[in-house]
């Protein structure tokens, strides 16, 4: 059967970095966002790509229009990546829940009801606890959870909906934990202001980082792959794995983007105080699933491809 993705939250970062992917390898898409605002998707992509992608608009929160759009895009693959970030969750508990927690139950009946037997999910590294809550820095998937923030709590949530899914149902699925994800598109979320300082330096401009410590960084193109590869790979069951990406300190992205960008030597700064967050994520397991040659774009490599593709897209007018 040919494949036919169905993207939730298509239009966000992540979701423009899978569709950019899987356009340009010439697989059908079908994206379901709330928005259609296409600036991430005009930022990595050209108006002939984006016009292959089947755009439909709706509330992942209404249970018969997301059983109906993924009924009629003939799907054969589901990511999703619909959710409302740490901020708005916090801003808006009640939306949240209902965006985070039921829209992810409305994906996995949409999925029961149209015979597709295995979803891939977005959850987070915000399911644990604060580190030092944890005798290890890296944590493994199997760590104890003990969200500190009502997102936390939904996507830990969602990893339960998953398992029912698999229990009840049989409906599979593969949850991944992102950390802080870079790149191009990465431009809201309470961990966005690294690439905001990519974006600075890319202007020649300062930038000051919200924040400081150790953390797992991710590039937004490699983490786009990694759930195409994790859909396309058969699973029983319903897993959560971890995403590792660079562990490295604040103080380490700051001089990656000083090396893409000598002119902002200095202007570049952050806050000391540091995410709650363990330092970092052990992705052994993911490894043993998808395989060691997993994307995993080295943290200088991503910082410069990201000042890159900034300043490209300022010099051709793709940033106002
Ligand atoms: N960006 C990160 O660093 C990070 C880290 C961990 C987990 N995640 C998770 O990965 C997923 C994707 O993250 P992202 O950075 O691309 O997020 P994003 O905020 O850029 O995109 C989320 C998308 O969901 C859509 N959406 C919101 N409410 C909706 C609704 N009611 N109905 C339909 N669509 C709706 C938004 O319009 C947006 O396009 C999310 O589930 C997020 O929680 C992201």
């Amino acid at each position: 059967m040919p494949e036919h993705f169905f993207i939730t939250g298509g239009m966000g970062c992540i979701g423009a970095w899978v569709i950019r992917n899987l356009v340009q390898n010439s697989v059908p898409v079908t994206v379901f966002d709330l928005s259609n605002g296409r600036h991430r998707l005009e930022l990595m992509m050209t108006p002939a790509e984006i016009a292959q992608v089947n755009f439909v608009y709706g509330d992942i929160t209404d249970t018969a229009v997301v059983a109906q759009a993924v009924a009629h895009s003939g799907a054969t693959h589901i990511i999703h990546l619909a959710a409302l970030q740490v901020p708005f969750c916090r801003a808006n508990p009640p939306l949240g829940a209902a965006v985070n927690v039921v829209g992810t139950v409305n994906v996995f009946e949409a999925a029961k009801a149209a015979g597709i037997r295995q979803i891939v999910y977005a959850s987070s590294v915000a399911v644990y606890g604060r580190k030092e809550e944890y005798a290890t820095r890296l944590l493994p998937p199997d760590a104890p959870l003990h969200p500190h923030t009502h997102y936390g709590v939904f996507k830990q949530a969602n990893e339960g909906t998953a398992r029912i899914y698999w229990q009840d149902d049989g409906v599979a699925s593969i949850g991944l934990r992102p950390y802080t994800i870079y790149g191009p598109g990465r431009d809201q979320g309470m961990t966005s202001t690294p690439t905001q300082a990519m974006l600075a330096a890319a202007r020649g401009e300062s930038y000051h980082i919200s924040f400081g410590g150790t953390n797992g960084f991710q590039y937004a193109d490699d983490v786009a792959k990694i759930f195409i590869q994790a859909a396309r790979t058969p699973f029983q069951g319903a897993e959560v794995f971890n995403l590792k990406g660079a562990v490295a300190h604040i103080s380490e992205v700051v001089a990656a983007i000083e090396a893409a960008a000598p002119g902002v030597r200095g202007q570049i700064t952050h806050e000391e105080q540091p995410l709650v967050f363990p330092d970092g994520l052990e992705d052994s397991p993911l490894r043993a699933l998808l395989g060691n040659d997993i994307a995993d774009t080295p943290l200088a490599a991503g910082v410069a491809l990201t000042i890159d593709h900034f300043r490209q897209a300022l010099a051709d007018g793709r940033l106002a």
